[in-house]
């Protein structure tokens, strides 16, 4: 069968890489999470005392020092996901800290970072059989992807499954606090002037408050069935 993109864009945790990684092991295709990539340039700015008091990012040394940042993805061989690697350390725990959370979309907001982190997600999924989630992913990253989803989600639905993705790692915090975070990290992924979170006009729009995971495949699957892209034998999950 054909290889193919699937682009998945949206809001914060509306399950986009849940959704992505299922599809991906499905398919037998590579996962690239590129929020991944945008937390991990987050993470060196924190670590390399980028932002002052007020959490403002000096963008100007963050432009200098990009040359120096390595992102790269390395097959985990326990958990078989795909570990991010910021300049040969494995930071796949430290980039889900609130911490990193709250402060990766003023990085993200830079056209250099940006810029960067684009080309190298091309490059990485150059060769189809791919799929990647992320806010530009259809619009920007890959505009010609055969398949692009736009995820939605409630608020509420979406602040639940963050909360309980941190307390299982160890992170507490109130329903109030996550939302808050998640509100905040929308405005600015969708009001920001540098590829600006929007859906693209011929993505398939998948609002999940209601669904599980295995209806939430089970539909992607049929979309790809129905373009053709895979046989109905291999539509079937089970
Ligand atoms: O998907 P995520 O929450 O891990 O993404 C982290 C941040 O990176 C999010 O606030 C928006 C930004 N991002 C982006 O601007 N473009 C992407 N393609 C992916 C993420």
């Amino acid at each position: 069968m054909q290889k193919i993109t699937i682009a998945i864009d949206g809001y914060s945790s509306c399950g986009k890489s849940t959704l992505a990684k299922s599809l991906a092991h499905k398919l037998g295709y590579n996962y690239i999470d590129t929020g991944a990539m945008y937390r991990a340039v987050a993470l060196y700015a924190l670590r390399h005392d980028l932002f002052d008091e007020n959490k403002n990012l000096n963008k100007e040394e963050m432009i200098n020092v990009l040359p120096l940042i390595d992102v790269e993805f390395e097959l985990n061989p326990t958990t078989h996901n795909s570990d991010v690697i910021l300049n040969g350390e494995n930071v796949e725990r430290e980039i889900r800290t609130m911490e990193v959370s709250d402060l990766v979309s003023k990085v993200s907001a830079v056209k250099e970072v940006r810029e960067k982190m684009v080309a190298s997600q091309r490059q990485m999924g150059k060769k189809k059989a791919v799929v990647l989630d992320g806010r530009d992913i259809g619009t920007e990253v890959f505009p010609k992807a055969e398949l692009k989803l736009f995820m939605i989600a409630d608020p509420e639905v979406r602040a639940k499954r963050r909360q309980v993705e941190f307390s299982s790692k160890g992170q507490y915090f109130t329903i109030d606090e996550v939302e808050m975070s998640l509100l905040k990290r929308d405005m600015a992924d969708i009001s920001r002037e540098e590829s600006p979170l929007t859906q693209a006009e011929d993505a398939v729009v998948l609002d999940n408050s209601d669904l599980s995971k295995e209806e939430q495949l089970e539909f992607v699957l049929k979309l790809i069935a129905d373009l053709h892209y895979i046989s109905r034998e291999e539509q079937s999950h089970h």
